[in-house]
């Protein structure tokens, strides 16, 4: 695992001598998102072979650490969506046998990827997120279901956004409009994890922004504006070509638009990330940018928005994972 190193140091922002690299980029796993993870993978696989990387695609699976241990590669991508590729415990297995990887530690993707975590973590800061409520299911269970949604209602009003606190690709996540359909959200929501976070729904324009590091300090791509025909950016709105459409840069006032670059690398810095984030946020009538949550492993399909970031700005995928995997590299 030594081949970055010294290039990244001599070639710069280069890649001259990036076909000397030999990384794996692994994807699928057995998260609900293994899908959308598998066409993530091959979309960087692809890029990077393009550009002259030796990318070979590697499940994660009880095959893995084997392979890792005879291939030695340089750096590995890592494009698992939902808990494995996010929630930091495969990245402390990699800790474990010193496989440099793009991305943020372990450390600090336990924090961003619990998404009440990560918009305390933002609060703090200074950002603004909706107010929210996140509570495992043993509490509803304890206390009657019914007597604490009336105070969430009576506390938030409606409409109100229910979404499991860990999890991706919008899966459980649900508005509602009326204090009725409250509780059905509920047992949809926990069928997809055991603890639901419940906030005021936000009405606005919904952006992506992504954020990426490549020596220089984290960036903001342009932002990607968000506007899926069914009115709602759910699993089919995102992954279906043609449902939705997105303007890249986001039609925004100037100010506007500074404004969110800045909170998507002040998000980045805050939750202490490494080489990529997007930051998903509402941009209301009013201008302010309400934080919805940080990707710690953004999607990279076909119809992902940290790729059309990327081509926004005039880079190449390739390129940009490329430089992110010699970085990675030469952290070692
Ligand atoms: N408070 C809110 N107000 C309005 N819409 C919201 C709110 N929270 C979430 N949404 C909508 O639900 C979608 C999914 O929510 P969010 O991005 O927080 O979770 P996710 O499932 O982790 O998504 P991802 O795949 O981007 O990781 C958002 O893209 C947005 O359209
Ligand atoms: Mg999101």
């Amino acid at each position: 695992m030594s081949a970055g190193a010294a290039e990244v140091a001599s070639s710069g922002t280069g890649l001259s001598t990036v076909d000397e690299l030999a990384v794996v980029v692994l994807a699928g796993g057995l998260d609900l998102e293994r899908e959308v993870s598998l066409r993530s993978g091959r979309r960087v696989t692809d890029a990077l072979r393009e550009v002259g990387v030796h990318a070979r695609l590697s499940d994660a699976d009880s095959g893995l650490l084997t392979a890792l241990a005879a291939e030695r590669p340089d750096a590995i991508f890592i494009a698992l969506h939902g808990q494995a590729g996010e929630d930091g415990s495969l990245r402390t297995v990699l800790d474990l046998v010193g496989a440099a990887y793009v991305g943020s530690t372990a450390a600090a993707c336990r924090v961003a990827w619990d998404k009440a975590n990560a918009k305390a973590a933002v609060r703090a800061a200074g950002l603004r997120t909706p107010d929210w409520v996140a509570l495992p299911h043993p509490t509803f269970r304890e206390l009657g279901a019914a007597a604490v949604l009336d105070r969430i209602v009576a506390r938030f009003g409606v409409p109100l956004m229910v979404k499991p606190v860990q999890g991706g690709s919008a899966l459980g996540a649900q508005q509602v409009r009326e204090a009725e359909e409250l509780p059905a959200a509920m047992v949809s929501c926990f069928s997809y994890g055991d603890a639901v976070l419940i906030e005021p729904y936000v009405s606005g324009v919904e952006i992506a922004v992504s954020v990426i590091d490549l020596g220089d300090g984290p960036q903001a791509l342009p932002a990607v504006e968000i506007v899926p025909s069914s009115g709602v950016f759910d699993y089919a709105s995102r992954y279906t070509a043609g449902t939705t459409t997105y303007h890249t840069p986001a039609r925004l006032p100037a100010e506007a638009a500074a404004r969110v670059s800045d909170v998507a690398v002040r998000a980045h810095t805050v939750l202490g990330l490494r080489d990529l984030s997007r930051t998903d946020a509402i941009v209301t009538a009013d201008g302010s940018v309400e934080f919805l949550e940080v990707n710690v492993s953004p999607g990279m399909t076909e119809t992902s928005l940290l790729p059309m970031a990327v081509e926004a700005a005039g880079l190449e995928l390739g390129e940009v994972c490329g430089r992110l995997l010699r970085r990675a590299a030469a952290r070692g």
